[in-house]
């Protein structure tokens, strides 16, 4: 970013900050594109494409480089970005490429988990703003890599754990710091998903045209290609994803441990499960999973069947927060308070209270992020909070994968206390060329 547009970006800043103006800067305001925030995008196909268009939208952003391993999902994109936006973003196959572009302020990681760690470090390394998909890696020595990497560039990063920005979220985090159903003393969580058991299994065949397979397995083993371990559904193997308990885990446990404000990882993790059923089904992550994460005064537990979408409370996914006074049954649809009975005085103990203004709020993360770039404030999810939760979600997988059952975490040395073979998966083996930065 030029001198000049720093300059003008901050005063932007500071006069919206005096006016009190909320959300996005400009509120509506055109800004010239030579004042906007110059943005790449790293993984179109799906999620960071989503995200983009959310910072297009802003009216604050120009999209001046799309980067994807995948000519066709590339070129795709780019014709929607002209099309939609009349922008027209320069192309590259590998991100080092893009992140050598001196206009580039920032980028959009929305690769597979197992490569988000390498964009994100390189991207802080060359002085760009990011903002990386959840779960925040796909190892726990990763996450540590990528919070160091924040701090020590300086730069402002944002995790995409949206529900943070969310209003309704926010509401329900502070009725419950309100006090609104009493002690808090623990928070049900569960999601149940029929994309968690994969696709039908199929044969290794050829790599399709356009794609650079080996760019795209980058840092993990090298293998044939195979269709269901690819394109969305690689969420459902080691190498790229830890299946449900990261992939939609890491949303919902995030909103407990934001109730109590909890900035690290819990210091025991219990988990139980495997894979059990759907065999005919292409899946090594666990199709069912219980896990309970003790905390200092709570506890917490997750629970999933993937494939099988029933729940508790007729839901295939939520959080029920469970007080003295009540319970708050929570996900992106809306909330409920459910008041408890006083016996005694023959009331309900707390004020009945539901609320059907959910929705998915990566807008407001987008803008928050873009907000953030121009102050300089902490944004909604900063590194630090997307890898207290992806550690507790990992931790989760490595109890069941390295047969401890119980994990014991010590923040200090980063390392389990009870089971070698546990720590044995904290830190991730990087295929050659590739390897994992040191801060
Ligand atoms: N915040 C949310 O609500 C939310 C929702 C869905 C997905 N996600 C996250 O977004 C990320 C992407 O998920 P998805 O569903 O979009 O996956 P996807 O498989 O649909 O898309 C990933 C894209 O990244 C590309 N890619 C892979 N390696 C690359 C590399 N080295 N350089 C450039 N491009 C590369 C692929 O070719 C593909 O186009 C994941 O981390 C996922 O967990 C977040």
């Amino acid at each position: 970013m030029t001198t000049n547009r720093r300059n003008f970006i901050r005063s932007t800043a500071t006069a919206a900050a005096a006016v009190g103006l909320a959300g996005p800067l400009n509120a509506g305001r055109w800004v010239a594109p030579s004042d906007r925030i110059n943005i790449g995008l790293i993984g179109a196909r799906n999620m960071g494409f989503g995200v983009l268009q959310k910072h297009l939208d802003t009216g604050l952003v120009n999209c001046v480089g799309l980067c994807d391993v995948d000519q066709n999902v590339l070129e795709n994109r780019a014709a929607d970005v002209l099309k939609n936006y009349g922008q027209k973003p320069r192309l590259f196959n590998d991100f080092r490429k893009l992140l050598e572009e001196k206009d580039l302020d920032a980028v959009i990681v929305g690769t597979p988990d197992h490569w988000h760690c390498l964009p994100m470090v390189y991207a802080c390394q060359a002085g760009k703003d990011v903002y990386v998909e959840k779960p925040m890696a796909n190892s726990i020595e990763e996450c540590n890599v990528m919070v160091k990497a924040a701090s020590r560039y300086n730069r402002i990063v944002q995790v995409g754990q949206q529900q943070r920005s969310g209003p309704h979220w926010q509401q329900v985090n502070r009725l419950i710091k309100e006090g609104r159903i009493g002690k808090l003393r623990k928070v049900n969580i569960w999601g149940n998903f029929n994309y968690g058991i994969g696709q039908l299994k199929q044969p290794d065949q050829p790599v399709p045209a356009g794609v650079d397979f080996n760019f795209w397995l980058g840092p993990a083993p090298q293998r044939t290609f195979n269709p269901t371990r690819f394109h969305g559904s690689w969420r459902m193997f080691w190498d790229y994803g830890g299946g449900l308990v990261t992939d939609w885990g890491v949303h919902l446990i995030d909103m407990a441990f934001w109730a109590k404000d909890i900035t690290t990882p819990p210091q025991t993790i219990m988990a139980s499960g495997g894979n059990l059923s759907f065999g005919d089904y292409n899946h090594e992550t666990f199709d069912t999973m219980s896990v309970i994460f003790k905390m200092d005064d709570f506890t917490v537990t997750w629970e999933h069947t993937a494939g099988t979408q029933k729940g508790p409370w007729n839901k295939n996914y939520g959080l029920a927060f469970v007080g003295d006074l009540g319970t708050i049954l929570v996900n992106r649809e809306g909330y409920q308070v459910i008041p408890e009975w006083d016996d005694r005085l023959k009331q309900p103990k707390t004020e009945a209270e539901e609320s059907t203004q959910g929705g998915e709020h990566h807008a407001q993360h987008a803008a928050n992020f873009v907000d953030c770039i121009k102050t300089r404030n902490k944004p909604a999810c900063p590194p630090e909070i997307g890898r207290a939760v992806a550690v507790a979600a990992h931790a989760a997988n490595i109890a069941i994968r390295s047969g401890a059952g119980i994990l014991h975490w010590d923040e200090k040395t980063g390392r389990f206390t009870n089971s070698r073979e546990a720590n044995q998966l904290v830190v991730p083996e990087y295929r050659k060329p590739w390897e994992l930065p040191r801060i």
